[in-house]
């Protein structure tokens, strides 16, 4: 029996590398996160459009929220001999390890919208300006307050993203002064109450206030999360709501927990990514805005840089992100506010989406 498994397991290592010596070469390998969430599928078709236009054999793989399967898509890049890895890692601290086995078969690896941290082994970043994100959700919550006493609600990303730690970095600069000058009211974070005037944050007071407002990027936790804080809410804390939510995704979810309270007249809520969900719900006023990151330019400059890099060139940086052990050179793109006044003339007019798509525009 013993050694039935012992020539099934041989029989089927064999297989494995026979299949990976056999399947087509890759220049460039694209690993990101999930299939699961639109945002990631924005990238893969905008991917797929720089990819017909480039002569290099690229291959696209999906972690499915899984850190070990992000690290055997890694693997398996290098074994069909990519030269270039761009990765948007699952969990930015345990994908340090996948970076630096690639670092040392000689590829170069570019951090793509995540920054992998806690490495020394990380080539390039390409972003969008993700503290300038939370910078325009907390801006847009700003400019709907009116008088003092507003209450306010915060909801953050995963603790494993340090996206998470830049978008709240940003809304924090704006919403600060005005926490600490009672135009806002935090109602469900203890943690961001101790820090209410402490403009800027360690990464560890970060930390403490992302664990408890997380929503580790699931819409059910973001759900269950907003129905727990209005059951303890008063009527008092109600009225008129200010919402932080870190994404559309989640902003969905926690808009229409909100939406179903009888003690919440009106809420303002946050977002980003322009998912075509919430682009109705932009049109149909459930969510108030959305930070668009143009998925078409992130995508072509991260295809460009692996092709400077291929062709022997020196990619151009423009930013440098701390991943907490080195500052790496980073291209930046800047981001757009989406409301119900501009919707139209940014993501149809420009061709991101096609008028069809939704109704009532
Ligand atoms: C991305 C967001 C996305 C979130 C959840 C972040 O790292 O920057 O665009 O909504 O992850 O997937």
């Amino acid at each position: 029996m013993k050694r039935i498994l012992v020539l099934a397991v041989t029989l089927s290592i064999l297989l494995t590398s026979f299949s990976v010596a056999f399947a087509q070469r890759v220049d460039v390998g694209i690993v990101l996160p999930t299939k699961d969430e639109p945002r990631w599928l924005q990238d893969v078709a905008r991917f797929e459009d720089v990819i017909r236009e480039t002569p290099y054999s690229v291959e696209v793989l999906f972690s499915q929220g899984s850190s070990a399967v992000e690290r055997t898509n890694v693997e398996t890049l290098i074994a069909r001999g990519a030269r270039v890895i761009i990765i948007c890692a699952h969990d930015a601290a345990a994908a340090a390890i996948a970076v630096e086995t690639a670092k040392a078969e000689g590829i170069t690896v570019i951090s793509y919208d995540r920054l992998i941290t806690d490495t020394d082994a990380l080539d390039y970043y390409v972003t969008f300006d993700s503290v300038s994100v939370g910078e325009a959700m907390g801006e847009y919550l700003a400019a709907n307050a009116k008088g003092k006493g507003n209450p306010l609600y915060l909801y953050a990303g995963a603790l494993t993203d340090n996206n998470a730690f830049l978008f709240f970095q940003g809304a924090w600069n704006v919403l600060q002064p005005l926490i600490a000058d009672g135009t806002f009211v935090i109602k469900n974070s203890v943690q961001a109450q101790n820090y209410q005037d402490t403009l800027e944050l360690t990464r560890e007071q970060l930390a403490a206030i992302i664990g408890e407002v997380t929503t580790d990027w699931d819409f059910n936790v973001a759900k269950s999360k907003a129905e727990a804080h209005l059951t303890v809410a008063e009527e008092a804390d109600k009225g008129e709501v200010f919402i932080l939510a870190p994404n559309d995704g989640t902003a969905r979810s926690i808009a229409d927990v909100f939406a179903a309270d009888v003690h919440v007249t009106n809420y303002y809520i946050t977002g980003q990514d322009a998912e075509k969900a919430s682009v109705q719900y932009i049109i149909d006023g459930q969510q108030s805005m959305t930070v668009f990151k143009d998925t078409r330019t992130l995508a072509a400059d991260a295809m460009n840089m692996a092709i400077e890099i291929l062709e022997g060139r020196q990619p151009q940086t423009d930013a440098s992100y701390f991943n907490q052990v080195v500052d790496v050179p980073a291209k930046q793109t800047p981001v757009v506010i989406v409301t119900q006044d501009n919707v139209k003339s940014v993501l149809i007019d420009s061709g991101y989406y096609d008028a069809s798509d939704f109704v009532g525009l």
